[in-house]
C-alpha cells in the first residue's frame, strides 16, 4: 500500500474516500462543522436525525456532489476522553474494511488529534494495514470486483507535524507489514511451510538486511548433543533445521547494553503430537505451530529496518512433530544439551524439548534478556481463550519491560507463577525430569521446564497458543485465522530498550 503524508485541504482530493473520525460529543466539533459547510450540512444532517452519532466503530457512509471527494466515511471514535490509540487503530480497521466492501481504493483522513502526532499516526496506519489482510495464496477463482485499497494519504494541518507524522505513518507500515508476512507464514500448510521454508525466510531476511544466518542441520544439531530437538525431529522425514539469526545494530553501546537479547521461537512446522497423536478434530491448524518462530523473524526484520542500536539473536528450532518409524517413544529418555536428561512422558510435548535446547544454545551469546515465545500449551488458551498471552518470567525487571510494551500496543499479557511449589510434577523417577506435569497447571508446569534451562538469566516466556489464531469472528484489526502475535509486542520492547 502507497502512504502519503499531505497538507492538502480536505476537499482537494483526488476521488479517494475520505474518513471522518467523530467523536460522541454533545455536539459536531469545529472543524468537522468546517468540512460540512462544503458538504451543504449532510453531515449536521445524519447528526441532528442521530442516523449517526460517534458511537465506538460505528460507521456512515455519505454520498457528496463533489469529484474530488465522492464519498466521505464517517466512523465513530465513541466518547473523547475514552480515547487510546488502541481504539484509534480499531476505527482505522473498521473504517479501511468498510471502505473495501463498498468497492474504493484509495483513502484520505486527517490526522485524528490527540496526543503524539507520531504515534497516532503509527496506530492509524497499523489499523488499516492490519485489518485489510487477506490469504488469498491459494484461491484460483478470485473476482475481479474483489479490489483491494492501494493507497492511504493522511492529511496533517500542521505543516511542522509532517515530519512526526511521516515516520510514525512509516514505523506503523513496517510493523504491519511484518506481522502481515507473520500471519501468512503461519497460514502457509505444513507441506509448504517446512523447516527448509523457515531457512529460505530466515535467508532472505540476511540477503536484505544487516543479519547473519546459521544453519545447524539434523547431524550437526546431533553432534552437538541437543537430543531433546533431535528426538523430536526423529519422527520426521523432513529435514530439521536449528536457526540462528543475529542482528547487530551499530555497536557503539557499552556494557549491559551491548550484549544481546536473545528471542526464541517455537518453530514446530506441523505438530501432529508424534507417537502420541492428536485426535483428528482440530488437528490442521497445528500448522500455526510455528508462530513464535515466525513472530521472531519479523521482529528482527523491523528491528533492522529501524537500524535499532542492538544485537538481537534470533533462534528457531524448526521441525515437524510426527509419528514416523523412527518416532521417540513415551518413556524414551533424551539427552538435552545443558546435559540435563528428560524422560518424554508425552511425544506431543514436543515444544518444551525444542525450547530447552534452544534456550540452552542461546547462552552462548551471554545475553542479557531471554525472550521465548511458543504456541507451547492447550491449557494456556483454556486458563485465557484468544485474548491475551500467558507471561513468565525470572526477573521482575524484564517482565515489567514485557508488561509496559503490552500495555502500548495492546497485545494483552497476563502474568502467571512459575513457581517452584509446582516442580515434583516434572520431576522423573528415571531422569532428570519428565515432560509433562499432569492436567493440572499445564501452562504453569510447561513454563518451569523451560526456566530449568535458562541458568538465571533474565528470562521471559509468553505462551501464545491463545492469541496466535482467531478461531472466532474477525475483530476490527484482526481478520479470522492467524494474527501474527507478538510481533508489535517485541518490536514495542526492543524500541524501548533501544530508547526510541
Ligand atoms: N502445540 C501444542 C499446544 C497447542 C494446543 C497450541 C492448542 C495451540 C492450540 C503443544 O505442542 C501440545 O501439544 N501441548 C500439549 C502438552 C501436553 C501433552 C502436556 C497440550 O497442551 O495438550
Ligand atoms: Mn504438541
Ligand atoms: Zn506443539
Amino acid at each position: 500500500m502507497e502512504i502519503k503524508v499531505e497538507t492538502r485541504p480536505l476537499m482537494r482530493g483526488n476521488g479517494e474516500t475520505l474518513i471522518l473520525g467523530i467523536y460522541q460529543e454533545d455536539s459536531l466539533s469545529a472543524d468537522i462543522k468546517r468540512i460540512d459547510r462544503d458538504l451543504g450540512g449532510k453531515i449536521e444532517n445524519v447528526w441532528t436525525t442521530k442516523e449517526f452519532s460517534g458511537k465506538f466503530l460505528e460507521t456512515l457512509l455519505i454520498r457528496t456532489d463533489h469529484k474530488a471527494v465522492p464519498r466521505i466515511l464517517l466512523v465513530g471514535l465513541g466518547l473523547a476522553k475514552e480515547i487510546t490509540l488502541d481504539k484509534i487503530r480499531q476505527a482505522m480497521g473498521k473504517a479501511a474494511t468498510t471502505v473495501r466492501a463498498a468497492g474504493g481504493t484509495k483513502m484520505a483522513v486527517p490526522l485524528f488529534g490527540m496526543g503524539s502526532a507520531s504515534d497516532v499516526a503509527q496506530a492509524m496506519v497499523e489499523g488499516v494495514i492490519l485489518s485489510l489482510y487477506q490469504f488469498n495464496l491459494y484461491k484460483t477463482d478470485l473476482k475481479e470486483d474483489e479490489k483491494e485499497i492501494t493507497g492511504l494519504t493522511i492529511l496533517v494541518s500542521d505543516p511542522s507535524k509532517k515530519m512526526g507524522v511521516s515516520k510514525g505513518a512509516l514505523h506503523g507500515q513496517w510493523i504491519a507489514e511484518a506481522v502481515n508476512s507473520t500471519r501468512t507464514l503461519c497460514t502457509l500448510p505444513g507441506n509448504v511451510l517446512t523447516p527448509t521454508r523457515m531457512e529460505q525466510e530466515a535467508k532472505q531476511l540476511s540477503q536484505a538486511y544487516p543479519i547473519d544466518v546459521k544453519v545447524l542441520e539434523r547431524s550437526e544439531a546431533e553432534a552437538l548433543g541437543m537430543g531433546a530437538f533431535c528426538g523430536v525431529a526423529r519422527g520426521t522425514a523432513e529435514p530439521p533445521k536449528f536457526i540462528v539469526l543475529e542482528y547487530k545494530g551499530q555497536r557503539a553501546l557499552r556494557g549491559a547494553k551491548g550484549k544481546p537479547i536473545a528471542l526464541v521461537g517455537k518453530s514446530v512446522t506441523f505438530d501432529t503430537g508424534g507417537i502420541s497423536l492428536k485426535p483428528a478434530e482440530d488437528m490442521e491448524k497445528m500448522k500455526y505451530d510455528m508462530s513464535g518462530g515466525a513472530a521472531v523473524l519479523s521482529a528482527m526484520k523491523v528491528a533492522a529496518q529501524m537500524k535499532l542500536p542492538l544485537h538481537i539473536v534470533g533462534i528457531l528450532p524448526a521441525t515437524d512433530n510426527m509419528p514416523g518409524g523412527n518416532a521417540i517413544h513415551p518413556g524414551d529418555i533424551v539427552k538435552t544439551l545443558s546435559g540435563k536428561t528428560v524422560e518424554v512422558i508425552n511425544t506431543d510435548a514436543e515444544g518444551r524439548l525444542c525450547l530447552a535446547d534452544a534456550i540452552t544454545y542461546s547462552l552462548r551469546y551471554k545475553p542479557q534478556a531471554i525472550i521465548d515465545l511458543a504456541t507451547l500449551t492447550g491449557a494456556c488458551v483454556v486458563a485465557l481463550g484468544q485474548h491475551a498471552m500467558a507471561l513468565f518470567g525470572n526477573n521482575p525487571k524484564l517482565i515489567s519491560a514485557i508488561q509496559q510494551a503490552s500495555e502500548a500496543t495492546c497485545e494483552k499479557v497476563w502474568p502467571m507463577p512459575v513457581w517452584d511449589d509446582y516442580y515434583s510434577q516434572i520431576k522423573s523417577d528415571v531422569a532428570d525430569l519428565k515432560n509433562t506435569g499432569g492436567r493440572p497447571a499445564g501452562s504453569i508446569t510447561a513454563a518451569l521446564f523451560l526456566k530449568q534451562f535458562t541458568n538465571d538469566v533474565p528470562w521471559v516466556h509468553l505462551d501464545i497458543a491463545g492469541v496466535a489464531w482467531n478461531g472466532d469472528k474477525p475483530r476490527p484489526y484482526t481478520p479470522k485465522g492467524s494474527t501474527g502475535a507478538g510481533v508489535r509486542l517485541l518490536v514495542k520492547y526492543l524500541t524501548h530498550l533501544a530508547g526510541r
